[in-house]
């Protein structure tokens, strides 16, 4: 089976790609010391490859990383990029959660459209890569709702799950939907290819 060393430094994404890989790909801890990767790039392509980059020169092996947006419509596709630090460098899950839930304010359904982007991306020792793409379409709520999950979860209801939020699905059932998942099948699809000789 493949074996990739996670390149996530977040514990939460962590568990959800080892769910999503579990059966196709072992999935190896990230190495104490590989430093935290500077996320400059103005891409979610280019931050999954720095990341992923990384943690493959320092361990000297396959590594995996996502960088993951909310894209919301009413605010011209912000967070976006900046997901992770909304609210400022450093910044909490709650403390984004509240800066979106306050940029949104003004905007009523139908107008709270929005989509979770995913990039994974694998390096390799020998300089090559690979990375792949998943989207969710959903809603951004007015009010959090559930306690599963992580990040913007409690607000975002995905088209496909008749209204529930992520953080009030199982953990299954976000992997069965949603953009962290599509994207790590495609990347597994990809990397389970039989290579031309
Ligand atoms: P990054 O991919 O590490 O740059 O993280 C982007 C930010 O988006 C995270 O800090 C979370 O707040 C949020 N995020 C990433 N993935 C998810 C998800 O699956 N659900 C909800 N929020 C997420």
């Amino acid at each position: 089976m493949i074996e990739l060393v996670c390149a996530s430094a977040n514990p939460d994404k962590a568990a959800e790609m080892a769910e999503v890989l579990e059966g196709r790909a072992v999935l190896l801890p990230r190495p104490d010391g590989a430093g935290e990767v500077v996320e400059d790039a103005d891409s979610l392509e280019g931050n999954a490859l720095l990341k992923a980059r990384a943690v493959c020169d320092f361990a000297g092996a396959a590594a995996l990383a996502d960088d993951t947006g909310l894209e919301v419509d009413a605010l011209g596709g912000a967070p976006g990029v900046r997901s992770a630090r909304y609210a400022g460098s450093g910044a909490s899950y709650a403390d984004n959660l509240a800066r979106l839930l306050e940029e949104m304010h003004y905007f009523e359904m139908p107008q709270r459209t929005a989509r979770f982007r995913t990039v994974a991306a694998v390096c390799f020792p020998d300089g090559a890569s690979v990375s792949a793409e998943g989207v969710v379409e959903g809603l951004v709520l007015a009010e959090p709702r559930g306690t599963g999950g992580f990040g913007y979860d409690p607000v975002f209801a995905p088209d496909e799950a008749g209204g529930l939020t992520f953080a009030e699905m199982a953990p299954a059932a976000k992997n069965a939907v949603s953009h962290r998942a599509r994207a790590l099948r495609a990347l597994l699809a990809m990397l389970e290819k039989p290579s031309v000789p």
